[in-house]
């Protein structure tokens, strides 16, 4: 049974809570729920966007029948957990990045998508921005040819974000840089061969015996004959935030910009040329077009993570309307849970080879793992 409109409930309200407009004025969503532990800030953001219905208890929010859709944007460490709980009780589930930290979880999530029947997806942003979806289009109508090699990279510096960011390996934060990779070729990763480079200092090092400043990983893409690249840090490596993916066909490139507000850089063949991005809000209900700019992102409520992050390039309406129209269409989203799980699991493999001095490490094969349990 499928209600007219889907009551969706957020849970984390830190950078959760700037999807709160977005799914009011989606045209198949009520913003039924919010969800978050201090019951002084839950208020406080439930007064704000007028969201009556308030839960301090996780576990209490997945009991709630009226909830056919969670939203996830807890701490990392709770991705896992609260999604497959959710899963379990019969709910379709979006979740922020990463969404997992253990293979061992990512094959949970899995399995509980498939033997509740219920969608989840991650909510990469990386993969509904402009500079994704122009290549995207560029991709589709032939523009770039054949693809040769993708190269996508993460900087950023986390000092003074919340406690369990500090010392986190750089890999296990890698979907953003992963993702686009991979969602431009429609693939997954298969093994990886990873490199740790530099130190950070020994207080860090302490909190997930993580003790690199980069990872440097190349990434062999299952079944197609291509490779990628990923560079990821997070503490002690000067450099302005960037978090770019370059695309090399072999008609036209893709390379985005070296510092924030440069515009990216189109090849066509040897013929460099500076490109202005489109907005893509057509592609979105009339009701949501505006979120790509506005809305979430003005400078008085903005998170910390859109003014490093260059506003997700207007990412999140996008995510929710893929999000709500796979369930609503019954089909799977995208990425759906396989890809999820193989973009997350990318970068704990990567990590496991990093600390193992850049051995080869086979990713799970979730989906035949799937077919053997059937
Ligand atoms: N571009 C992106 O995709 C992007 C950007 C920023 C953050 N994120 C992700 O969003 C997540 C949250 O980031 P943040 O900066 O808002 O973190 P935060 O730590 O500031 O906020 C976390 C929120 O979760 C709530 N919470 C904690 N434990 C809970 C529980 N047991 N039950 C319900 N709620 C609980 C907290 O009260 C808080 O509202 C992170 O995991 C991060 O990976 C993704």
């Amino acid at each position: 049974m499928t209600r007219e409109k889907l009551n969706i409930a957020i849970v984390g309200l830190g950078f959760g809570k700037e999807f709160i407009p977005i799914y009011q004025k989606h045209p198949n969503t009520h913003m039924y729920a919010i969800c978050q532990r201090t019951k002084e800030k839950l208020d406080a953001v439930g007064d704000q966007y007028k969201v009556a219905k308030r839960y301090q208890h996780f576990e209490d929010l997945i009991q709630d029948p009226n909830v056919d859709a969670v939203h996830i944007n807890s701490p990392i460490h709770l991705h896992a957990p609260q999604s497959v709980a959710a899963l379990k009780a019969g709910k379709h589930v979006a979740c922020t990045v990463p969404a997992a930290t253990t293979v061992e979880e990512c094959r949970q999530i899995v399995n509980a998508a498939n033997v509740a029947r219920r969608n989840y997806m991650m909510m990469e942003t990386a993969i509904y921005t402009r500079e994704f979806l122009f290549v995207r289009e560029m991709r589709n109508n032939g523009k770039l040819g054949r693809i040769q090699f993708m190269r996508g990279s993460h900087q950023q510096e986390m000092a003074g974000w919340p406690g369990y960011w500090e010392g986190l390996p750089p890999m296990h934060y890698a979907t953003h840089a992963v993702g686009p990779c991979l969602a431009i070729v429609r693939g997954e990763a298969e093994y990886v061969c990873c490199f740790g480079s530099g130190r950070i200092e020994d207080r860090l090092v302490a909190n997930y015996g993580s003790p690199f400043a980069v990872e440097t990983a190349l990434f062999k893409v299952r079944n197609q004959q291509l490779a990628f690249e990923v560079t990821r840090s997070l503490f002690e490596t000067a450099r302005q935030y960037r978090e770019s993916f370059d695309v090399y066909g072999d008609k036209t490139a893709f390379e985005w910009g070296q510092i924030e507000n440069e515009p990216p850089i189109v090849h066509v063949g040897e013929k460099p040329e500076r490109v202005q991005v489109p907005d893509y809000a057509h592609l979105l209900p009339e009701p949501i077009q505006r979120f790509t700019t506005k809305g979430v992102y003005d400078d008085e409520h903005a998170h910390l993570s859109f003014i490093q992050g260059g506003g997700h390039g207007g990412s999140h309406p996008h995510l929710v309307h893929e999000f709500v129209s796979s369930i609503v269409a019954g089909r799977p989203s995208f990425p759906d849970v396989y890809q999820s799980v193989n973009w997350t699991s990318a970068g704990i493999c990567a990590h496991e080879s990093a600390m193992q001095e850049g051995r080869r490490i086979a990713l799970p094969d979730y989906h035949s793992e799937a077919a053997g349990s059937h």
